[in-house]
């Protein structure tokens, strides 16, 4: 049966009543209501269930959306409490004017503020906030005392003082009261009372199978797609039948613990919060870590001792951690960050409202089990700013940054910028850069587009990798300078580092990073250098490669300058938010002021894009383009033919094909040509060789089941060797034989890198 409850003129959710093994199930339907379901976190949601629960009786109550809350009997029982409560104070008319005061003795132009004060109490605050209600009685009861001990005996009436005790009497006489009660008293201080309502009415979240079978009849099933442990927690993630989005549903050692072990990391939080690290210490967030684990550690013992618990020392252990991981750490957000298959979690604004979501590698965008709070988002936020040592505010409302340790960049938006308040973006870097290879193994690219792009690096050509964001640039980019010959020096400037620069050095390549202050939410005393300084000092360095992380402002100009004059010389690459070479022409050109002229020295225009196949939801990213910027142009590059497109996508084939019709036209690789003394047959056979050597990798890999192949550490090698062979064939013959290069280095490959990774797996076990 389903049930309508008219409440203040609009209807309240509908909600089922079932009986299911002997209990009475009383089951809401959430989707499509503007409140979280939640009688922790949301008043309205507790209003209205405790409206209900005025009406029927009920053993277990089921919130559902996506996922379901399940009350238990105990917090049903606490609700119902508060639900007959405030039925009884209706009946007996608790606000009416003779339970006010003695209009003998009282002026009555107290009166009516009295009645205000026992209709919030006992009316408006009890449904929507039972916590808030309790502590307005005793304060009330508090200050009445102290009003009746100042009057003289023949204006001292105790009718109202009276109301007040029996409200609280009322209340502290339930279970729920005597309760909060209790806790209160434990912990001297009241606590936010969001925590409160968690402490009593924690439940665990689950996906909606059970209840939504029980609610909704139709048979929707939740298919569970995988199952894996990220530390102390395991996930799970299903397919919805009516959602296009999959389920990421993360189950915390924190959310089943016992309500002793509850009481005792909530004390532990309350007594620690006075030694909270200060800036310098959060800078060494892994030292300090460890140094506060211990405290907490003696924390927790002590008091267990107190409340007679005993604990193993794992357990103090796990308690530790978890307290940890709510003061010193990230909170959730932490144990989301160590599952590396999450690309790129979102917190929308307003925060706590919606649940996160996210963006798995395997399953596309998710949503998650996890609703954020207002107070974790600021504690954040504090962190972050401490750490970055940059401001976030009003005047900056934009801050970009890497979070040490945890191989993530996290972006905040807050007001003026973002209406409903703060809002979060992270981004898991993956912990070895991306390879041209693995980006063929997942049909990023084709073998032909990654041995262009190899070929046109070594052609030490410039080169501008656009897409939207999030498309993989900075990804493809990092990637495409493993394809720089390693006795070249690189020069990499970054506002926040992601490129692989590190990684790079330890397998021999020598780069120097350059990191230079964000264009945005900067400060004005930092010390960080503008991009567009930063660029001039990298150009008096000397020959090197130059890699620009992200081309956002004026170090544009500067960029597009040296090039130019030739002032860099070399491989120069960068990457330029758009979605086609015309748009990043269009960017550099009208938006950075770039002259025209300037803009010509871009040889190659590299487009990516995440692309949507025909009745699938799911993204997949693809390099969608690669164009040749030619040069006999003047005004608008796509009215007077000056982009070239050498490849472009093929969405039936999802493949990226080369343009053959198209090479004819092109300039570059007549340049190419004159500058090299390669003749264009030549150039091709070498695009092909590279193009087929890292197919190979990919096939080897597959074959083989060796993932490692396909990382830097074996490809860049492989990659040197390929070079080598080349070279040896030039020195004995005068020109190189491609097909016979190949040969000899597909040998190469087998006998020193397969043998030995195929070795190593055996000896693993796997
Ligand atoms: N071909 C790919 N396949 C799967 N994941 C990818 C691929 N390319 C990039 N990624 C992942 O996608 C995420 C975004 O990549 P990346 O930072 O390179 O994008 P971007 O276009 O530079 O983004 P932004 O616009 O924010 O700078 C990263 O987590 C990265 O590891
Ligand atoms: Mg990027």
């Amino acid at each position: 049966m389903v049930f309508f409850l008219k409440i203040g003129g609009f209807e309240v959710g509908n909600y089922t009543l079932k009986e299911s093994g002997g209990k009475k199930h009383l089951l809401f339907d959430c989707r499509g209501c503007v409140y979280s379901s939640s009688v922790s976190d949301d008043r309205a949601c507790r209003f209205h269930v405790i409206k209900v629960l005025q009406e029927v009786e009920a053993d277990l109550i089921v919130l559902a959306e996506v996922y379901e809350r399940v009350y238990n009997e105990k917090q049903v029982f606490f609700l119902s409490e508060i639900a007959r409560l405030s039925l009884r104070f209706e009946s007996e008319n608790i606000w009416s004017y003779e339970h006010l005061g003695d209009e003998k003795k009282e002026d009555e132009s107290l009166f009516g503020e009295r009645h205000n004060s026992v209709v919030r109490i006992a009316k408006d605050l009890l449904l929507f906030d039972p916590i808030a209600a309790y502590l307005e009685c005793i304060v009330a009861v508090k200050e009445e005392k102290q009003r009746l001990l100042q009057l003289d005996e023949s204006k001292k009436s105790e009718v109202y003082l009276n109301t007040l005790n029996y409200l609280k009497k009322s209340l502290e006489d339930t279970e729920f009261f005597s309760g909060i009660k209790a806790m209160l008293l434990k912990l001297k201080r009241v606590p936010e009372s969001i925590g409160l309502y968690r402490s009593f009415f924690e439940v665990q979240v689950k996906p909606s199978f059970i209840g939504s079978r029980l609610l909704f009849e139709r048979t929707e099933k939740l298919e569970l797609l995988d199952e894996y442990s990220v530390g102390a927690a395991s996930v799970q993630i299903y397919s919805h039948p009516s959602k296009t989005e999959n389920l990421y549903f993360i189950n915390l050692p924190e959310y089943t613990l016992s309500p002793e072990k509850y009481f005792i990391l909530s004390k532990t939080k309350e007594v620690v919060s006075s030694y909270r690290p200060g800036r310098t210490s959060l800078s060494s967030v892994a030292q300090s870590r460890k140094y506060f684990e211990r405290i907490y550690q003696a924390t927790i013992r002590d008091l267990a001792k107190q409340q007679n618990l005993s604990l193993t020392t794992e357990e103090v252990n796990d308690l530790s951690e978890i307290v940890a991981r709510y003061t010193v750490g990230y909170g959730v957000l932490e144990i989301l960050l160590r599952d590396r298959k999450i690309t790129d979690l979102y917190l929308d604004a307003p925060i706590g409202l919606k649940p996160l979501y996210l963006v798995h590698s395997d399953f596309g965008q998710c949503q998650t089990n996890i609703l954020y709070s207002e107070s974790e988002a600021e504690s954040m936020i504090s962190k972050i700013r401490a750490m970055s040592g940059r401001p976030f505010d009003e005047a900056h409302p934009v801050l970009d940054f890497d979070l040490p340790a945890l191989d993530t960049r996290i972006a905040v938006i807050g007001e003026p910028l973002s209406p409903d308040g703060i809002a979060f973006a992270f981004r898991l870097h993956k912990m070895t850069p991306w390879t041209l290879p693995q980006f063929i193994d997942n049909n990023y690219i084709s073998p032909m587009g990654a041995g262009l792009l190899s070929f046109l690096i070594d052609a030490q050509s410039t080169m501008i990798v656009t897409g939207s964001r999030g498309s993989g640039k900075t990804s493809l980019m990092g990637a495409l300078m493993l394809e720089i010959l390693q006795n070249q020096r690189i020069l990499v400037q970054e506002d926040t580092l992601e490129l692989p620069a590190p990684y790079m050095k330890d397998i021999g390549f020598n780069v120097q990073r350059l990191k230079t202050s964000a264009p945005i939410g900067r400060s004005e005393d930092s010390t960080e250098v503008s991009p567009a300084d930063a660029l001039r000092t990298a150009l008096r360095l000397g020959d090197s490669a130059l890699i620009v992380g992200e081309v956002r402002s004026t170090e544009a100009k500067v960029l597009y300058e040296a090039m130019r004059v030739g002032a860099a010389g070399n491989v120069v690459m960068g990457t330029i938010h758009g979605d086609s070479a015309y748009s990043v022409w269009d960017r550099v050109v009208n938006d950075l002021e770039v002259p025209t002229t300037s803009f010509k020295a871009t040889d190659i225009v590299v487009v990516a894009r995440p692309i949507r196949f025909s009745g699938s939801m799911k993204r997949n990213r693809r390099v969608v383009q690669i164009t040749e910027i030619k040069k006999q142009w003047n005004d608008d590059p796509l009215r007077e033919g000056g982009l070239l497109d050498l490849m472009n996508y093929n969405a039936k084939k999802d493949s990226l094909e080369l343009l053959e019709d198209n090479l004819k036209d092109s300039d570059l690789f007549t340049k190419i040509s004159d500058l090299s003394g390669l003749s264009l047959k030549q150039i091709w056979e070498s695009i092909r060789m590279r193009a087929e050597s890292k197919d190979f990798l990919v096939e080897l890999k597959n074959e083989f089941s060796v993932p490692d192949l396909l990382e830097a550490s074996y490809t860049v090698p492989a990659n040197n060797k390929l070079m080598l062979l080349q070279e040896k064939q030039l020195e004995e013959h005068g020109s190189v034989d491609y097909s016979e290069a190949l040969v000899q280095w597909k040998q190469w490959v087998k006998e020193s890198q397969l043998k030995k990774l195929v070795a190593l797996k055996k000896r693993k076990g796997e």
